[in-house]
């Protein structure tokens, strides 16, 4: 149902997501603080697509990447979004975190809710997403209430992973956690 949504408990999953997870997804993207409306964003495990939607809002000159297993999620997500990607701003590729087919220093930022906890090696994942996000590029990393939360060594994670102004934020909608990877000056 949430894992690698398919079927009908996967449509059931698609619309529960989609009514409930608006709040924790517009605070994730304003904690990116996307500086320019030109950037390359990156979401990965979309979901039904509320989250890139509110991305290609956010960087409407710019573009959006989504990566996500999940057939279903992508048939969802893709008919959500079916303007942003008619208009070439936003491209949905079938793929999981730890094998992202994107090139290095490819994206600005990067966006994830709910799905970390399900990549079978986080920190790989991580050093995945730190490989296609350029020098100084945020993230930002959420866990709603009804998904348990973070796990207790999400920031050592990201810290094993080679991110750096790591700090965590609890709120209402759920927790979330933003960091950046280095640039030449944290050497
Ligand atoms: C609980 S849903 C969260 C969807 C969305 N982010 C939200 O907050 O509504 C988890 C999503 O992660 C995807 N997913 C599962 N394993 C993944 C992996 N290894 N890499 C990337 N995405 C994955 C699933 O297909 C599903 O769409």
């Amino acid at each position: 149902m949430f894992v690698l949504p398919a079927g009908t408990p996967g449509e059931a999953g698609a619309e529960l997501m989609a009514r409930s997870g608006r709040l924790l997804q517009a605070a994730a993207v304003k904690r990116l603080e996307l500086p320019a409306p030109d950037l390359h964003v990156l979401e990965i495990g979309f979901g039904p697509g509320v989250g890139l939607a509110l991305l290609a809002d956010t960087v409407p000159q710019g573009h959006v990447t989504g990566v996500d297993p999940s057939e279903l999620m992508h048939r969802h997500a893709a008919q959500r979004n079916s303007e942003a990607i008619a208009a070439g701003r936003m491209t949905l590729i079938r793929s999981t975190a730890d094998t992202l087919p994107l090139p290095d220093d490819s994206q600005d930022a990067a966006m994830m809710i709910d799905n970390l906890h399900f990549w079978p090696d986080p920190v790989a994942g991580l050093r995945e997403v730190s490989r296609v996000l350029a020098p100084g590029g945020a993230v930002v990393c959420g866990f709603s209430p009804p998904s348990g939360g973070p796990p207790n060594d999400l920031a050592r994670m990201f810290d094993t992973a080679g991110f750096v102004e790591i700090e965590s934020l609890t709120r209402r909608g759920g927790f979330l956690l933003r960091a950046r990877t280095a640039t030449g000056a944290d050497r």
